[in-house]
């Protein structure tokens, strides 16, 4: 694909649930010329999700919802991705389930990182439970999301070892660092195909 610029871009919506650290990353990615796409929205389900600070710093629109009524939010989210001509959704730590008609309508188009090297340890608790069986490696993936938790078409992958004393907390940091790389790669792969 030709370099996008400026409003070119695809329209992107970023959903978090906490630290925003991988939201973060993105934005840098998207101050690039290289970035095809450009963050317009970020939607969380959680009011005090650090990563909502990001929003502010970035001037980034965001907003809130609450997915007790998963339907009736999900249909007032449509609404505020069409207005905003969102193309394409990047789930960032976002720990709610999507409806499976939410994201048959957004078919091919909401991405997630998982911190796994899937299908290994879909779903939560993903580091202890790699610790748990003596794993060598562990990892983080870029996927599209399908119906299936943690089941879609895979993009990207990336390995780490895991070393000797290894703990719960230094996994999860070693793999969010990487994280942070694999997630601008794939769009990158996506859009350039
Ligand atoms: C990341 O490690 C991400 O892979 C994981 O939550 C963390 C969010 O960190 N996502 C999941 O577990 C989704 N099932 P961040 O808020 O700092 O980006």
């Amino acid at each position: 694909m030709a370099l996008l610029t400026g409003s070119n871009k695809i329209k992107t919506a970023v959903f978090i649930s906490g630290k925003g650290s991988n939201l973060r990353s993105l934005i840098k990615f998207t101050k690039t010329i290289k970035s095809p796409i450009s963050i317009e929205l970020i939607i969380s389900d959680n009011l005090k999700a650090k990563g909502l600070k990001y929003g502010k710093i970035f001037r980034i629109k965001k907003k809130i919802f609450n997915f007790k009524n998963k339907k009736f939010t999900e249909n007032k989210l449509i609404s505020t991705l069409k207005n905003n001509e969102i193309k394409i959704i990047c789930l960032a730590g976002f720990m709610q389930i999507l409806s499976k008609s939410f994201i048959k309508r957004f078919k091919g188009k909401i991405l997630n990182i998982h911190p796994s090297l899937l299908p290994k340890y879909k779903g939560l608790n993903t580091h202890k439970r790699a610790l748990n069986d003596n794993e060598k490696y562990s990892g983080c993936t870029v996927h599209f999301v399908n119906t299936k938790l943690d089941s879609g078409k895979i993009i990207l992958q990336k390995k780490v070892k895991i070393l000797k004393n290894e703990t719960e907390n230094s996994l999860a940091k070693k793999i969010l660092v990487e994280e942070h790389k694999l997630y601008p790669k794939a769009i990158l792969k996506i859009f350039s195909l």
